[in-house]
């Protein structure tokens, strides 16, 4: 598919586009210089920034747009539902060096879709029309909407469709599940193929894109102009630079037990990893450990101790047992089944008990 000049340019003029998708607490500037390390994607998006009556923009997260030494153009989230403060803030992000700005019409935590924000304005079609129309009026750059196929059920969708190409939208993020669906379960590519069709700007296709060749059979599929990337990225940081080898007929490169022991350290000698309140570390490191053990060994045995580990000591040994002992053997490229990868609700609850308390 041939881009928009406005977007900004892809690393690889004509291949399709690659970008990381927003994770809160995950994507921050930290991680983002970690990721450009093994192999920038096209684009980046910031984690969300709350927007409501009294909220001025997250110090935290500004700094990954003011301090982005990626190279690559970051996209800034926001989420809300008050249009004055949408406006406000977009026009107060505007004035930092983002690629454009992007609403989040997608997140399904059902403590932020009952205060009809994220995944919640899906259910709201007269008020996605008024949020859109009046960013549209605002926002001179560029304008992006991340959302899914619907809240409940699909009924909404092609409605939603006709609010992207009525309010000139530069970009649809898509992530082929409805809130309901969560994380869990089928992605519909069938629908993002089916947005591919109906709408005027490109798309990414997002969910369950977990290695290149999987972005490749999504591509074909369907149609989208690119690929939005969230937890293989976490788990496979190397992902958008074996997506452009694959893309571009070039063998994938092959990361080694040892070369993911080395991005291990890497995480944790990010100034994020290194500020966490030490109780806390562990916990911080496991949210990434999670992921990454999904390649590690098909009997998850790392996935397992690693839980486990109590102390730095115990979670590095694990670490270092599982990954060194072997450092050769390839990590595999696709997770292995059955292993999920779930930073459980008590490591993200301490985590935040110390970040606060700090
Ligand atoms: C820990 C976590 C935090 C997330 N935070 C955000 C966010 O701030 N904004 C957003 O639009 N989506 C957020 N998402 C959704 C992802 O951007 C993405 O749509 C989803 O994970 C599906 O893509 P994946 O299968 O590649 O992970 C988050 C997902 C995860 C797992």
């Amino acid at each position: 598919m041939l881009l928009p000049d406005r977007l900004p340019s892809p690393l690889i003029p004509g291949l399709a586009l690659t970008a990381l998708a927003p994770m809160q607490d995950v994507t921050d500037l930290f991680f983002m210089t970690v990721i450009a390390h093994y192999g920038s994607p096209d684009y980046f998006f910031t984690e969300y920034f709350r927007v409501h009556e009294s909220s001025t923009p997250d110090k935290k997260i500004l700094r990954s747009i003011i301090e982005n030494t990626t190279d690559r153009p970051i996209f800034a989230q926001m989420i809300g539902e008050s249009i004055p403060d949408l406006v406000r803030i977009a026009k107060e992000l505007s004035r930092y060096p983002i690629a454009g700005i992007d609403l989040n019409m997608g997140c399904p935590a059902p403590r932020i879709y009952r205060k009809n924000v994220g995944g919640g304005l899906l259910r709201d079609l007269e008020k996605v029309d008024r949020i859109l129309g009046k960013l549209r009026e605002s926002v001179t750059g560029l304008l992006t909407v991340k959302m899914r196929i619907g809240f409940e059920n699909t009924d909404n969708f092609d409605a939603l469709l006709n609010l992207i190409n009525q309010h000139n939208i530069d970009l649809l993020s898509l992530h082929g599940r409805t809130v309901k669906e969560m994380y869990h379960g089928t992605v519909h590519y069938n629908l993002i193929a089916h947005a591919v069709e109906r709408v005027n700007c490109p798309v990414l296709a997002n969910g369950n894109v977990t290695s290149a060749p999987t972005a490749a059979a999504i591509l074909a599929e369907t149609g989208a102009a690119g690929v939005m990337i969230g937890r293989s990225a976490i788990r496979n940081p190397w992902i958008f630079q074996q997506v452009r080898q694959h893309l571009s007929g070039q063998p994938i490169a092959r990361i080694t037990l040892a070369d993911v022991r080395d991005y291990i350290d890497r995480l944790s000698n990010t100034t994020m990893a290194l500020t966490v309140p030490r109780r806390a570390q562990v916990s911080y490191m496991k949210m990434y450990l999670n992921y990454i053990a999904q390649s590690v060994d098909p009997a998850g045995g790392f996935l397992r101790e690693m839980r486990l580990a109590q102390t730095d000591e115990a979670l590095y040994g694990v670490c270092d047992r599982y990954l060194l002992s072997n450092p050769h053997q390839e990590f595999s490229l696709e997770p292995y089944p059955g292993l999920v990868a779930r930073p459980n609700c008590e490591v993200v609850r301490e985590l935040a008990v110390a970040i606060v308390n700090r």
